[in-house]
Formats: structure tokens, C-alpha cells, sequence
């Protein structure tokens, strides 16, 4: 079957209002919380995409017992010490980092030896930066080069550590504090910001967790070995998801959507912030609390005068995942935007940083790059009428749908290889995307 698209006509004005897929971040949070519990948790809206079934098949593996309903989904965890470890089994996470690094924080009281392997793009990524600090618990990990597959075989005495996390890695954080909620006594986290979806999460159920923030700095103090019952949670939509359909209607003409029901949790939303000192008018209607996440309306419309950016160091982390969009309106904007300190980019599903300036320099916008800071020289006239194939892009999900965006606002023929990556985080994007009126074949 072809596993590419072809776009080669720029997507008419809409005005509509959409839903987009549940959180991932929240939903394999979910999952792995909802396995740690006492008891049966009911979630709501769990993003049904490859990264998070792959983290339900895998609890299933370690014992866990779920259940898809009509509109829900059953997992029933039976406490800190519930997983089933008496024979040495292997984890596919598939393409998530998330999952394969706050898996292996649940991991470190495991009796058997647990192997965690995945796709080859996860497979090229860095695991030392949670194995080491997991081993300060007493665990013992190994691992091919820093790289997967990694093995861990827990310990029934584990001791709390003190942990610096200096990367600005939620993956990294998380993976500790999930290990610090098995470890008797005090685990104390100093984390550069970063989302904060775990701690808060923790912190709704009612686990002795500490969270003070500076401007700089998140410090978490986990009181471990703390049982805590099942719950109730109805994932709110995902900000990254959204931002694609946010980009699309900035960058199209006379155009306006409203999408209902985000996360727009302050560690994630930096790309609002960003669009907006750009000159987009993006509100957030009905803005409401539920269970410490912010959840808002929200609301943007076609803009053609966007200005460039000097995009400050300190929204990088909380608009991580959303810079290929970002640099994407800088190219469309007047003037020159400046980007530093962007390296963790290249770590992630591809490396993102390096395939940003290929893709910007071969639709014909000038990069200046100095290692990990770049400025892009925007061309607020931009329009394309060449042929653009987009390919190796080591299945990344969001340059794939970067690359929609970017064909349906900017003109010119395009085909689109590794359709499938889509179904990492977000299924549902073509036939919604479609829905709005666009194009593709
Ligand atoms: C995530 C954290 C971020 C982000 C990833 C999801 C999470 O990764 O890029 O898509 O859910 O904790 P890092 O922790 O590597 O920055």
C-alpha cells in the first residue's frame, strides 16, 4: 500500500471549530499511574495512537489488567509492588521515549531482569540520562552503548537519591520521581523547567509530593512507598497536536478555528506565547483548572502581517516539541527570528534541528546556524511553486505533518513520504486536516 501523499493545492479559507486527540504526555502518564494504583482507574479520551497502546500492551506484559470499553478504557494496578517480574521478559516501547524512559523509573524494584527494546529511530536515542540517575537507587542497568536495548533488574532495597536534572528533560525527571514513589523515604529532585504533567498528576492523587518553583528551577520532593487508590481522569486535548492546526490556519487565508477542550498547561503552551509576540491573536476561552492541568478554548484566525522573533531561552522547554511549526512561521514572517540553545532538538525522534534547516534552506529561506542557535531570514511573501519531496526524516511524526502545513499554506507540489508516522501521536490528523477542506491524495 502507498505510504505517501501527494498535496499540490493550498488549502481554501475555513472557519470551523474542532476536537483533537487526547494528550500523550498525559495518556501514557495515565497508563502508568493507573498500574501503579490500588484498584481500578476509569480514563476518559486516551489518545488511542501507537506510543500510548504500545505502553498498554507492555503493563499488560508486567501483569497489569486493562479493558477497552465504548468510550473508556479499565486498567486495573494492584500497588507499588503489583507488577509481575518472577521471569525475565522484554518491553517494546515502539517510538516512545516517554514511555521507554519512565517505564524503566517503575522498573527499579523489579525481581527479574526487564529488557526494553523499540523502533529504529528510538533505538538510536540516548538512554544514559536515565540510567544513571536509576541506578543511584540501587537498580542495576545496562545498556548497548547508552543506547537500547536497556536491561534493569530492580532491588528490594532501594535508597532515595538526590537528583540534579540539568537538560530540562521531563523524560528525565519523571523517570525519577516515578522511582521515588517506590523508594522509602525522601527523593529530592532539582529540575530545570520542564512539563510538569507527573508531579501534578501525583500531587491530584493525593501522594505526599513537595513541588516548589523558582524562575529557573523545579524542586520536588517525593516521599515514597506511598500506595494510592485508583481514579477517575478524561484527558484533555493535546497542545502539540493542536499546534499544527493552529500554524495551518495562521499561515492560510481569512481563515478561523476554534479548538475545544487543550491542555494548555503553562509548561506545555509556549508555542502560544511564541506565535503571539509574533503578532498572531491567539485567545484561550473558557479557561478552567482540572486536576491541576489548564484547560482552555482555543481560538485563532488567518494573520499576514506575522514579525519576527528573538525567541527567548526560556520558553524553549515549554514549546519542545512544537519548533519545527515555529520555525516554520518564521519563515513566513518579516524579518529576521533568532533561535538559541535548541540542541536537545537533535535528540529527539529525528534530529530536528538538523532536518529544520535542510527543510527551511530547500523552500528557499536563508539559515544561519551556529551550532545549536540559528536565525532564519523570513520572506513574509513567501509562495512555492516547485516540486518538494520529503523523505528520511526517520519516520518523525511531526515533521511529517509539519510538512502538510507547510505544503497547504505555501503553494507548490509535494509528496510526502512515511504517511504511518502519524500514527505514533496523532492517528486522526489527515482525516481531520481533511475535514477542514484540505486537498490530499
Ligand atoms: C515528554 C517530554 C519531552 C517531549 C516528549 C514528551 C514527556 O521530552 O519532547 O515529546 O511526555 O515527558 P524530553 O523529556 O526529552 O525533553
Amino acid at each position: 500500500m502507498k505510504n505517501h501523499i501527494i498535496i499540490n493545492k493550498k488549502i481554501h479559507s475555513f472557519n470551523d471549530e474542532i476536537y483533537v486527540s487526547g494528550d500523550k504526555s498525559i495518556s501514557i502518564r495515565c497508563v502508568l499511574l493507573a498500574s501503579q494504583s490500588i484498584g481500578t482507574s476509569k480514563i476518559h479520551n486516551l489518545l488511542e495512537s501507537e506510543d500510548v497502546i504500545n505502553s498498554l500492551k507492555s503493563i499488560k506484559k508486567l501483569g497489569i489488567k486493562y479493558e477497552k470499553k465504548k468510550n473508556y478504557y479499565l486498567i486495573k494496578g494492584f500497588g507499588l509492588n503489583g507488577f509481575k517480574t518472577d521471569k525475565k521478559i522484554s518491553l517494546n516501547a515502539g517510538n516512545s521515549g516517554t514511555f521507554a524512559r519512565l517505564i524503566l523509573g517503575l522498573l527499579v524494584n523489579a525481581v527479574k531482569e526487564v529488557r526494553i527494546i523499540g523502533d529504529k529511530s528510538l533505538s538510536s536515542r540516548d538512554f544514559s540520562r536515565v540510567t544513571e540517575p536509576l541506578k543511584k537507587f540501587g537498580a542495576i542497568l545496562s545498556s548497548n552503548k547508552k543506547k537500547l536495548p536497556v536491561k534493569i533488574i530492580g532491588t528490594n532495597f532501594l535508597r532515595p537519591i538526590n537528583y540534579e536534572e540539568k537538560l530540562g528533560s521531563a523524560q528525565c525527571k519523571s523517570a525519577v520521581i516515578l522511582a521515588g514513589i517506590k523508594t522509602p523515604g525522601i527523593t529530592k529532585i532539582k529540575a530545570k523547567k520542564s512539563r510538569d504533567h507527573t508531579e501534578l498528576f501525583l500531587k491530584n492523587l493525593g501522594f505526599p509530593i513537595k513541588i516548589k518553583k523558582n524562575k529557573n528551577f523545579d524542586f520536588i520532593e517525593v516521599n515514597g512507598s506511598n500506595n494510592f487508590g485508583g481514579f477517575n481522569y478524561n484527558v484533555p486535548g493535546d497542545i502539540s497536536s493542536s499546534a499544527f492546526f493552529l500554524v495551518l490556519t495562521l499561515l492560510a487565508k481569512k481563515s478561523k478555528l476554534k479548538i475545544k477542550n487543550v491542555n494548555v498547561n503553562k509548561s506545555r503552551a509556549g508555542i502560544i506565547k511564541i506565535l503571539n509576540m509574533m503578532n498572531a491573536n491567539i485567545l484561550l476561552k473558557k479557561k478552567r483548572l482540572y486536576k491541576g492541568e489548564t484547560i482552555a478554548d482555543i481560538q485563532v484566525k488567518s494573520t499576514s502581517n506575522l514579525k519576527s522573533i528573538k525567541c527567548p531561552k526560556n520558553l524553549n522547554s515549554s514549546a519542545i516539541d512544537e519548533f519545527l511549526l515555529i520555525f516554520l512561521v518564521a519563515a513566513k514572517s518579516n524579518g529576521i527570528s533568532s533561535f538559541k540553545n535548541l540542541g536537545e532538538l537533535n535528540k529527539k525522534e529525528s534530529p530536528r534541528l538538523d532536518i529544520a534547516v535542510n527543510f527551511l534552506r530547500k523552500i528557499g529561506i536563508t539559515v544561519i546556524r551556529n551550532k545549536d542557535d540559528i536565525k532564519i531570514y523570513g520572506n513574509s511573501n513567501l509562495e512555492l511553486n516547485g516540486e518538494f519531496i520529503i523523505e528520511n526524516f526517520k519516520k518523525d511524526h511531526r515533521v511529517f505533518m509539519m510538512s502538510c502545513v507547510a505544503a497547504l499554506t505555501l503553494g507548490g507540489k509535494w509528496k510526502i513520504k512515511d504517511k504511518d508516522s502519524i500514527n505514533s501521536s496523532f492517528p486522526k490528523f489527515l482525516k481531520k486536516i481533511k475535514k477542514l477542506g484540505a486537498k490530499i491524495n
